[in-house]
């Protein structure tokens, strides 16, 4: 196994390369901010936890403006995006403004926005949380969700696929 310092320089680079070998769908978390407006970001650090309870599992780095509204809010939800919705995922992992804007979305407990044209979707409450290195580690109590035959849209490699037919 190759042993590698922290402190060497390509580290971090090398890291993310040998991350970015686990292969992941992409989603969209989303929740209201302190004024109800709609907020979001792309997520792939999203996994499964527990089946009983149903607990999903997400991270969020700590140096997104995005962190302190996830941190107090008390539900948010989990869009897994399909596989035609790359520029949604472009969108959401911007500094846009409205990230919003000209979107239609659906609302669900607490009024969370819902992105529509997705293969499934959580809505969650925000129950506990671990700090985690620069990030910090969300587990999420699964309170209703749905499921469409969509195929998803995959990460790997820092690039977005599609499963093959
Ligand atoms: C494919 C992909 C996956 C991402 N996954 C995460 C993640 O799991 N956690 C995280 O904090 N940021 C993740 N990001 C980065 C955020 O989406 C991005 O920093 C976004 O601008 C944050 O929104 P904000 O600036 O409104 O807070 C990801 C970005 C991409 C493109």
């Amino acid at each position: 196994m190759t042993q590698q310092h922290p402190a060497d320089e390509d580290f971090s680079r090398r890291f993310r390369n040998a991350l970015g070998m686990f292969a992941t769908g992409i989603t969209v978390v989303t929740t209201r901010g302190p004024g109800g407006e709609p907020i979001g970001l792309t997520v792939n650090s999203f996994n499964s936890v527990s089946l009983d309870p149903a607990l999903v599992v997400w991270s969020l780095s700590n140096s997104l403006p995005s962190k302190p509204v996830f941190e107090a809010c008390e539900y948010y939800a989990i869009n897994v995006l399909a596989e035609d919705q790359a520029e949604l995922s472009q969108r959401f992992a911007s500094r846009l403004d409205d990230k919003f804007d000209g979107l239609a979305f659906d609302e669900g407990v607490g009024g969370v926005p819902l992105l529509r044209g997705c293969c499934a979707r959580f809505e969650c409450r925000n129950t506990v949380r671990h700090p985690g290195g620069d990030h910090l580690v969300f587990i999420s109590e699964v309170l209703g969700f749905e499921r469409h035959e969509r195929a998803p849209l995959i990460y790997f490699g820092g690039t977005y696929r599609r499963l093959a037919a």
